[in-house]
């Protein structure tokens, strides 16, 4: 049974940037079943909906005016299983972190890459979380979601999903309308890890291990994230805030043909993945603070708040690294998090 809703409610801890917001109505879920009777009713009073995971991809640039939901549906559920793979349906408001936890101890391998990424489960398709080589989208079965435009229930498929670069349906077509109530993984019960990406392989090398297993993935991938990527419970932060920009492969060229040493990973249709940290570290901003607005230290793609900076002055900050980006090296950076007012 859902807890009743909260009014005037302060979010600046359910937000990991801290920022200091408050919402109408903060309305808690803690079963996904009432998730048709609750959106009717504020539908029929014609309330702006958030919905809410961890609050680890949001930037709330000003109080919400309207109904907050905040998904805090627990479990985990075997759907099926065979001598290969298990498939397993994981309730939205589970966090991350332990369901990769949990996945790990089960045996249920493929999740490791994505250790310690703050969040919850629902949120998770919603950008198509990756790191250290493997995004969600290579370990999705499907995606069982609430419409509360069209009242019913969604299963969607892989395809359904339209998943790219920290992009999926729900930012675009769905966005607004579908909340997301379980989350189906395909995991392989035999270790098959992937240990390609240069950090990981590092941490691997560095800690004397030649033939990863999982255990070694995750451990190493928690490693390298806890020494570049700050704790939000110790420092606000909202992960990377900007997208790595794709350029064509002639804006590409161009690009490489004035400053080589860019980091760039091309992809299979010939367009080109540009390391965004990159462009602002050599722009000096890494390190930098203006007031309690800051850019982290170690990973210069990661804003910070050091205290009580307000969303303004994080966006100002923004704003800034973005002209010195475009001016230097004539790329647009695009915010990653979702802004909200
Ligand atoms: N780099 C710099 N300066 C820095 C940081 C990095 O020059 O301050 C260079 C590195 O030397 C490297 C390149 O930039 O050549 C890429 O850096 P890194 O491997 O740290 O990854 P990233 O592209 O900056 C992406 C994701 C992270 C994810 C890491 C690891 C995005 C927007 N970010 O960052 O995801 O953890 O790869 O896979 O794609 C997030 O989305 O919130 C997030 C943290």
């Amino acid at each position: 049974m859902t807890a009743p809703a909260l009014l005037d409610a302060d979010l600046r801890d359910l937000n990991t940037l801290h920022l200091a917001a408050r919402a109408t109505r903060l309305q808690p879920v803690d079963d996904a079943a009432d998730l048709p009777a609750l959106t009717d009713a504020l539908r029929q009073r014609d309330e702006r909906v958030l919905v809410l995971g961890g609050g680890s991809n949001i930037v709330f640039a000003s109080d919400f005016s309207g109904t907050v939901l905040q998904m805090r549906t627990r479990g985990i559920e075997v759907l099926a299983r065979n001598d290969d793979s298990v498939l397993v349906a994981v309730a939205a408001g589970e966090n991350w972190h332990d369901w990769v936890n949990h996945a790990l101890d089960q045996g249920w391998h493929g999740l490791e890459n994505l250790a310690l990424i703050p969040g919850t489960v629902g949120a998770a398709p919603v950008q198509n979380i990756g790191a250290y080589g493997v995004e969600l989208v290579d370990r999705l079965e499907r995606v069982e979601a609430w419409d509360m435009q069209d009242r019913c229930w969604l299963d969607l498929t892989l395809a359904d999903c339209a998943m790219g670069y920290r992009d999926s349906v729900f930012k675009h077509r769905l966005a607004g309308r579908a909340i997301i109530a379980r989350v189906v993984f395909r995991l392989s019960l035999t270790p098959a890890v992937q240990a390609g990406y240069a950090d990981l392989q590092r941490e691997l090398l560095a800690r004397g291990i030649a033939a990863p297993g999982p255990h070694d993935v995750f451990d190493a991938v928690c490693a390298v994230r806890r020494a570049k990527l700050p704790d939000p419970a110790v420092i606000g932060n909202a992960g990377s805030f900007f997208r790595n920009p794709v350029l064509s492969a002639v804006a590409a060229a161009n690009l490489l043909a004035s400053h080589p040493g860019a980091p760039h990973y091309p992809a299979a249709d010939g367009s080109v993945k540009f390391a965004a940290a990159w462009f602002i570290d050599q722009c000096g901003w890494k390190g930098k603070r203006r007031g309690d607005a800051g850019v982290h230290d170690r990973q210069a793609l990661v804003l910070v708040n050091h205290g009580r900076a307000s969303a303004s002055q994080l966006l100002a900050l923004a704003v800034d690294i973005q002209a010195s980006v475009r001016e230097r090296f004539g790329v647009d950076l695009e915010p990653e998090p979702v802004i909200v007012g």
